[in-house]
């Protein structure tokens, strides 16, 4: 078996036995841009984007892809976005600065997050984003507050916790009842929230929301959702006699990571949810609302690969062979923290037998540090370049500068051509914030010998 069989849409092998990603030889973006270095394919993204767009513009009257920036955002990918057309779900007053910086239109932003500061409802306020998903009732006074303060009425939805319980890692789980985020809908918090804002001159509800959890590779748990939310809108009608004019159900598609987590077909869930839409509110009687997406993994998880270099390598007899490389948790915290199971080729050696087991460590001081265990490989020596697959979410965006390591360069390709989209860190921008008190300052101190 040779590595051929993890191929993914614009992957190819040129010549010289070496992985091309959009028209690049990954090889040379190594040597080019060091490692280790984010890929972006971008073909992919906009793939992935057009399949949401396309298939909802053919089944549904209104509607609005909205991308959800914390899978990875720069000031290059808000353009990406706007060139397709999509919406974006910022989470931080840090998300909605980057946005306003790229010029990414306020009015397609929905600003997110169960724990908004006064600051970040302010700056949203002052920059008329589009959409304030309000969390929880804190949050709803404190909006109407600010918005009296400052002469603002802004458009808000609710974030619902709709308890379904998605299958996935624990902590990709958003939707269950024992949950941070959303309102509760059984014991009626939800509706209460409903008529507080009704009442509030302050605020424009303008629909729902709920987001039940990531990585989800079925659909039913999607259906379960739509239930609920059709028996809340059906419940606020009756009570309050409002029709909520937008239903938002999130995100969390999730992405093939290895041959065991297979997710269904892009278009094939964005059906079955519009199915679900109209025969739960059809069944209602309850008018279509501007249905919302909020895609995030499913956007550009699959286009992202993270190549390395690989450096020592150590076999224990009878144990294992590790195969260390130059990055690891700082670049993706994933294995740690959700147990992540990734695959991984030697980018220059595409055309060779995968005759070793070997183990792929990071290089931070963590025995759980570890990038992928059991790993089918060609023999790897050290200065390959190890490509790891599906690393485009939750990667760059979660990365850290644990033992100072500086976090990588990102790279956009397309059609043979690469873009630089985020430079990597340097040694000098690691010290940048660090301030020393006169009294501590090794040049101004005598030590006793
Ligand atoms: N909308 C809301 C309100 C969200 O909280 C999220 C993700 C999304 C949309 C997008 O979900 P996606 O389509 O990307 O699954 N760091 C974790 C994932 C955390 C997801 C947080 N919220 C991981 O790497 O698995």
């Amino acid at each position: 078996m040779i590595a051929a069989q993890y191929f993914q849409r614009n992957f190819t092998i040129n010549d010289l036995g070496h992985l091309e990603i959009g028209g690049c030889d990954v090889v040379d973006l190594a040597k080019t841009y060091g490692t280790p270095l984010y890929v972006l394919d971008e073909q992919q993204i906009r793939a992935n984007c057009r399949q949401y767009v396309d298939t909802l513009a053919q089944l549904y009257p209104d509607f609005e892809v909205v991308y959800a920036g914390k899978a990875f955002l720069t000031k290059a990918f808000c353009g990406l976005l706007y060139q397709e057309r999509l919406g974006l779900d910022v989470v931080s007053g840090g998300e909605l600065y980057t946005a306003l910086q790229a010029g990414f239109p306020p009015e397609r932003l929905y600003f997110h997050g169960n724990n908004k500061s006064r600051e970040e409802l302010l700056f949203a306020l002052r920059h008329q984003v589009g959409h304030i998903m309000i969390d929880n009732l804190m949050e709803l006074e404190t909006l109407i507050q600010l918005a009296k303060e400052t002469g603002t009425r802004p458009r808000v939805m609710f974030r619902l916790t709709p308890g379904v319980e998605a299958e996935t890692h624990a902590y990709d789980q958003t939707g269950q009842d024992d949950s941070k985020f959303g309102l509760e809908i059984k014991e009626g918090t939800a509706l209460k929230a409903v008529k507080l804002a009704l009442q509030s001159p302050q605020l424009r509800l303008v629909g729902f929301h709920a987001h039940i959890g990531s990585q989800i590779l079925e659909i039913a748990p999607y259906e379960a959702t739509i239930g609920v939310l059709g028996e809340f809108l059906a419940t606020v009608r009756e009570k309050t006699g409002f029709l909520a004019p937008t239903l938002d159900l999130g995100g969390g598609l999730g992405i093939r990571y290895n041959k065991h987590e297979v997710p269904p077909p892009i278009r094939e869930v964005v059906t079955r949810i519009v199915q679900k839409v109209r025969e739960t509110l059809g069944a209602l009687d309850y008018p279509l609302p501007r249905l919302i997406l909020e895609p995030g993994r499913s956007i550009v998880g699959d286009a992202g690969t993270t190549l390395y270099t690989i450096g020592n390598i150590k076999e224990i007899p009878g144990i294992r062979k590790y195969v260390v490389v130059d990055g690891g948790m700082t670049d993706n915290p994933r294995v740690a923290l959700y147990q992540a199971v990734y695959e991984a080729v030697i980018a220059n050696k595409m055309n060779e037998q995968l005759t070793e087991e070997v183990t792929i460590a990071g290089k931070c001081c963590e025995t759980g540090d570890m990038l992928i265990w059991d790993l089918l490989t060609a023999p790897p020596a050290p200065g390959d370049i190890l490509a790891v697959l599906a690393t485009g979410a939750y990667n760059y965006s979660m990365a850290s500068n644990y033992n100072r390591l500086p976090r990588p360069a990102v790279v956009l390709v397309a059609s043979g051509r690469a873009d630089l989209i985020v430079a990597r860190e340097t040694f000098e921008q690691l010290v940048q914030n660090d301030l020393i008190p006169e009294r501590l300052k090794i040049s101004a101190q005598t030590i006793a010998q």
